[in-house]
């Protein structure tokens, strides 16, 4: 296989990087690369550290998010200053993030998602198995329609102590290659359907429904989830990556107290659009997906 994890020895948040570190993190990331910042680390002051508490989430969703365009945070136990402060710590994680992916990668026009905290040990959880990120997976949202846009997700270890583990499994073009004679055509209809109901925000496209059908049918696969080629990255407390989730085959395994932030982007923002997820199945498939 080649080589999944590629670290970059980034020391800070602010560029600017040296051009042929730039060049680097740009063509790995594309080809389906973790890209790993060993000496970057997210900082919590002392009040925030209070926040590494798993009661701080509600104890229903898997993760608490931000909205950054309204500052809209979801899942939280908190209320009141407790939960402006731990807004304000995944509001500034989301900026630097953000700022650190428009300083190294050469795309203009990346759009800034949602931002999470994931303060449950990923280890102890209970999940269908559809819900359960432990096995290996690419994303693929239910609710909303990527149409071929890009899923690029910034992660933080902020635990003190632990190390966030990691499977990271085969590439994405030999893993299409073989479930997509697996995956059940669709029922005309379905994408309307979902939209007029409000179970998605806007129609999936056939690239979207084939995505949920692979994360989907890789998830209830005990054979592939045993079998299939991958590797382990043990990501230690202090350190972030950056990878294309869409893309990468992944699965976490273990590990408290992280921070990520979500970007989409437009495949024709890619140094190499011809490695986004939906070429490589238009390819495969011989049909146009969006
Ligand atoms: C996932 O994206 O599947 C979970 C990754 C993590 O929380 O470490
Ligand atoms: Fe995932």
């Amino acid at each position: 296989m080649p080589e999944i994890i590629e670290s970059l020895p980034l020391d800070g948040w602010t560029g600017p990087y040296d051009a042929a570190l730039k060049a680097r993190a740009v063509a790995d990331l594309e080809r389906g690369a973790v890209l790993f910042f060993p000496k970057l680390a997210f900082s919590l002051s002392d009040a925030e550290k209070k926040f590494l508490d798993a009661k701080v989430a509600d104890g229903k969703a898997k993760n608490i998010s931000l909205d950054p365009a309204s500052g809209k945070m979801q899942a939280s136990s908190l209320t009141g200053e407790k939960a402006q402060g731990l807004a304000a710590m995944m509001e500034r994680f989301g900026g630097q993030a953000a700022g650190l992916v428009q300083e190294l990668l050469p795309y203009r026009a990346v759009e800034r998602a949602r931002t999470s905290f994931r303060p449950v040990q990923v280890k102890g959880r209970s999940y269908s198995k559809i819900s359960d990120d432990r096995l290996l997976h690419i994303d693929a949202f239910p609710s909303r329609p990527m149409r071929g846009r890009r899923i690029l997700r910034f992660f933080a270890n902020v635990a003190p102590g632990a190390a966030r583990s990691w499977h990271v499994g085969e590439p994405f073009e030999d893993f299409a290659r073989a479930f997509l004679p697996r995956v059940e055509p669709h029922w005309p209809g379905k994408s309307w359907l979902y939209d007029k109901l409000g179970v998605t925000h806007g129609r999936r496209s056939l690239y979207d429904e084939l995505m949920l059908s692979l994360h989907d049918t890789a998830k209830l696969d005990s054979g592939f989830q045993e079998n299939s080629p991958h590797q382990r990255i043990d990501f230690p407390p202090g350190c972030c990556w950056l990878v294309f989730t869409d893309q990468v085959l992944h699965a976490a395994l273990g590990g408290e107290f992280a921070l990520e932030q979500t970007f989409h982007l437009d495949v024709s923002e890619m140094a190499e659009p011809e490695r986004a997820p939906i070429k490589v199945l238009e390819r495969l498939s011989g049909k146009s997906l969006v």
